[in-house]
C-alpha cells in the first residue's frame, strides 16, 4: 500500500514539472516574434521589379532610387514570344552615353548577348536577355545622384524600350 502512494507521487510532481517546461517554451516563441517585426524596414536596400512584354514595352518610365542604396532589380519578360524574337534586358547607361549610338552598336552585337563589346564603359550594369516567361534578377550599388537612361538593347528596342533612372 506504501509502495503505491509513492509511485503516484512521483507521477504527480513528474507532470508538473512537465507543464512548467511547456509554458517556458511557448514564452519564449513570443519574445522571438516581436523582436523580429521591427526589421522590416530596411532603406538600405531598394527592391525594384520591371516588367517587358510583347509589345516591346517596359511597364514604368521611370526608377527612382536613393543614393548610397543597393539595388535589387529584377526584370521580368511578361509576354510568350522567344527571346530571338522578343528579347528583352535592362541596361542603365552611364550619363555620357547617348542611347541611339549605344543601341544601335549594340544591335551589331548579337554575339555578346546584344551588348556591344568595345562601349562596355557605357554600362554601369546590365542584365542578359531573356525571353517570354524569364526573369532575372541582378544587385548593384545606385550610381551618384543624378538621371540616368535605361534601355533594352535588343535590335530596335531602345526607341519604345528606353526610362529614366533617378538616383535621388
Ligand atoms: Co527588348
Amino acid at each position: 500500500m506504501k509502495k503505491l502512494v509513492v509511485v503516484c507521487l512521483a507521477a504527480l510532481a513528474f507532470s508538473c514539472g512537465e507543464d512548467k517546461k511547456e509554458q517556458k517554451t511557448e514564452m519564449k516563441t513570443e519574445t522571438k516574434v516581436e523582436k523580429a517585426a521591427p526589421a522590416a524596414a530596411d532603406s538600405k536596400e531598394a527592391v525594384v521589379s520591371i516588367e517587358g512584354n510583347d509589345q516591346m514595352q517596359f511597364n514604368k518610365k521611370e526608377i527612382r532610387v536613393k543614393a548610397g542604396q543597393k539595388v535589387k532589380l529584377t526584370l521580368k519578360h511578361v509576354g510568350k514570344m522567344e527571346k530571338a524574337v522578343m528579347g528583352h534586358n535592362w541596361a542603365l547607361l552611364t550619363q555620357d552615353a547617348d542611347v541611339a549610338t549605344v543601341g544601335n552598336a549594340a544591335a551589331m552585337a548579337k554575339d555578346n548577348d546584344y551588348i556591344p563589346a568595345d562601349m562596355t564603359d557605357k554600362f554601369i550594369v546590365h542584365t542578359k536577355m531573356i525571353g517570354g516567361g524569364e526573369s532575372v534578377t541582378i544587385e548593384f550599388d545606385a550610381p551618384e545622384a543624378g538621371t540616368y537612361t535605361y534601355m533594352c538593347t535588343f535590335p530596335g528596342h531602345y526607341a519604345l524600350m528606353q526610362g529614366k533612372f533617378i538616383v535621388e
